[in-house]
């Protein structure tokens, strides 16, 4: 043997190795394709030499350069080569020691190497030696356990005492990744070979078992349902023999009667067939009764063509906004306006979805609430703040444990018919990670070419959402996925001056404020400058949203002194009074 700095002898001629990490004593057949392997071979072979087999650090590579060969290999001897018709050649070699690859000499026309034999221990100590004892024996088990390997492996093993030699063979032999196995080609000690032998060792058994737990557990779930199946048929047989009606079937005729009186789409139809079949099989304690139960009430609880009258009466809802709302003129116009198209069009759904942009508190979501109000139409908020998963909007599939539809059918659930006007709040709060992409999902929702035919997984057919009126709401326009935007008729709502609060104020939150304390509309009133002093002193914003928050707790405060301590009402709130009520003002007027 060489000792290792040496220069070594001749050089050798190099094969690269893809999917195949060589040790020694390691008898392995190989297919060698690349024109320069080939070559290496057949000068190997040629000259009687041995030749050096190092693995590719990427089997992907098809061209390696020495930069891409692992630099500790395995010296080898060809022992049987046979060529194919097209150049290839099948080849069986045999490892001999582990060589570390000093030196490319050449590159053409096959690679050339001096190479050096890893430094290996002379003597085995007795640390060394138990723990290859160690090894022999968990090896034992693992060949035990795995399908694939035979038993003379062990055979082989418990022979052989030397423990570099174990830990070649019981490498050779581990079912691991590439990567791992040249970790345990290229360790220099004996002793570091034997521990991360043993570990790897320890961690396929531990997978093993694992795996052999889960295979008994699958095996006795089946035979326990074939079980149930026999029992099932066995009790059915008895019940007509006794002459009884099966367990259940009042349930049964419930939900038929529903789906008859349903006009269910054709799948859906037969979706519904088959969740009853498997309800009446089922065993009445079965978890999975209330899985496809579930799964029942939400495909006949959907409206199925149930439509609100449709009709768009655009003065009727100038009216109620007129009436419910104080200023936004622009923003009241070009809603009217799109409402006047959608009723040109009539049934055809409009191009653009309505969407409403602003900050907090100006009024979007109660806007939209007013024109689903006037249309006559079942309003629904489905919020899309922090939503991340497309499974919120498109369901999860039945096969998860707790599995629900997306917002979109829950919505339509909620509402009770196909034309409801459906709030897609704060579109621009949508997240995305790697659950999905929910706003792809919600381009489904909106757009008209498909929306008519839309999936979700939970429901598992196609519903129509062609009928439903939507209308988003946004705080930050720029924060709208771009494909989303596009479909986006955006009427901006800026926010209110102070003269605009405080009409707002007198005639639309103070009588609401009251009546939600339990208070007389103009049981609290504000004296001159009150209202304009709480506005300035107390609020900081473009909406209204504080403001009411300030009346509210005014409200309250005067409710309860009225109960406790008789305060009379009405209630006239001065400048002066403010402080008492709300606490220093947190603003310089
Ligand atoms: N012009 C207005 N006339 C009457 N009330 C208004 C007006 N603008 C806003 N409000 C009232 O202000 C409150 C807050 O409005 P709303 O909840 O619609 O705000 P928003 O724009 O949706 O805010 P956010 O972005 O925080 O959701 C509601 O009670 C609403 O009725
Ligand atoms: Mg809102």
């Amino acid at each position: 043997m060489t000792p290792p700095g040496e220069a070594p002898g001749r050089a050798l001629p190099l094969l690269p190795t893809r999917g195949l990490v060589l040790f020694p004593k390691m008898l392995a057949p190989l297919f060698v394709g690349r024109g320069r392997s080939v070559r290496a071979v057949e000068r190997a072979f040629g000259e009687q030499s041995p030749l050096v087999l190092s693995a590719q650090r990427e089997p992907g590579v098809e061209d390696p350069g020495p930069d891409d060969i692992w630099p500790v290999g395995t010296k080898a001897r060809v022992l049987h080569l046979s060529r194919l018709p097209d150049g290839s050649m099948k080849v069986l070699v045999e490892g001999e020691e582990r060589v570390r690859i000093v030196r490319y000499e050449a590159t053409e026309p096959c690679f050339l190497v001096t190479a050096a034999p890893l430094s290996r221990q002379r003597r085995p100590t007795a640390r060394t030696r138990s723990l290859a004892r160690r090894v022999r024996d968990v090896f034992a088990r693992y060949v035990d356990l795995h399908p694939q390997l035979p038993d003379e492996a062990q055979d082989v093993v418990q022979q052989t005492e030397d423990p570099d030699e174990v830990a070649d063979i019981v490498a050779a032999h581990l079912q691991v990744g590439d990567e791992e196995k040249q970790a345990l080609l290229a360790m220099e000690s004996t002793e570091q070979r034997l521990v991360a032998l043993l570990e790897s060792l320890a961690e396929e058994i531990a997978a093993l078992d694992l795996e052999q737990e889960i295979g008994r557990k699958v095996q006795e779930r089946i035979e326990r349902g074939q079980r149930q199946a026999l029992l099932r048929e066995q009790l059915r047989v008895i019940r007509d023999e006794i002459g009884e009606a099966g367990g259940g079937e009042d349930d049964d005729e419930g939900y038929r009667g529903r789906l008859a009186a349903l006009a269910l789409s054709p799948a859906a139809r037969a979706l519904a067939e088959r969740a009853l079949r498997r309800l009446s099989e089922l065993p009445s304690l079965s978890s999975e009764v209330a899985v496809v139960r579930g799964h029942l009430d939400t495909l006949l609880g959907l409206p199925w063509g149930r439509l609100a009258p449709s009709e768009v009466d655009v003065a009727a809802v100038a009216r109620h906004l007129e009436r419910t709302h104080h200023g936004l003129r622009d923003v009241k116009d070009r809603i009217l306006e799109y409402l006047a198209v959608c009723r040109l069009r009539g049934a055809d759904q409009p191009a653009t979805i309505l969407c409403l942009a602003g900050p907090p508190g100006t009024g979007k979501s109660s806007v939209a609430q007013s024109i689903a109000e006037a249309l006559g139409r079942p309003f629904v908020r489905v919020a899309l703040g922090g939503v991340r998963d497309e499974a919120e909007i498109r369901g999860h599939r039945r096969t998860y444990v707790g599995a629900m539809p997306g917002r979109i059918i829950d919505g339509l659930l909620k509402a009770g018919v196909d034309n409801p006007v459906v709030l897609l709040d704060e579109l621009d709060k949508l997240g995305s990670d790697w659950h999905g992409d929910p706003a792809a999902a919600l381009m489904e929702v909106l757009d008209p070419a498909h929306n008519h035919a839309f999936r979700d997984a939970y429901l598992e057919c196609e519903y129509d959402l062609s009928r439903v009126f939507f209308i988003a709401t946004v705080n930050d326009v720029d924060a709208v996925p771009a494909t989303l935007y596009d479909r986006l008729e955006v009427i901006h709502l800026s926010g209110y001056t102070l003269t605009e609060k405080l009409a707002i104020a007198r005639r639309h939150l103070l009588p609401r404020v009251a009546r939600d304390s339990g208070l007389r509309p103009g049981d609290v009133r504000y004296g001159r400058g009150a209202l304009a002093r709480l506005i300035r002193g107390y609020t900081r914003e473009a909406g209204v949203r504080e403001l009411e928050r300030c009346l509210r707790r005014v409200a309250r405060k005067v409710a309860r002194r009225h109960l406790e301590s008789g305060l009379a009402l009405p209630v006239t709130v001065t400048v002066a009074d403010l402080a008492d009520y709300l606490g220093p003002a947190p603003w310089e007027d």
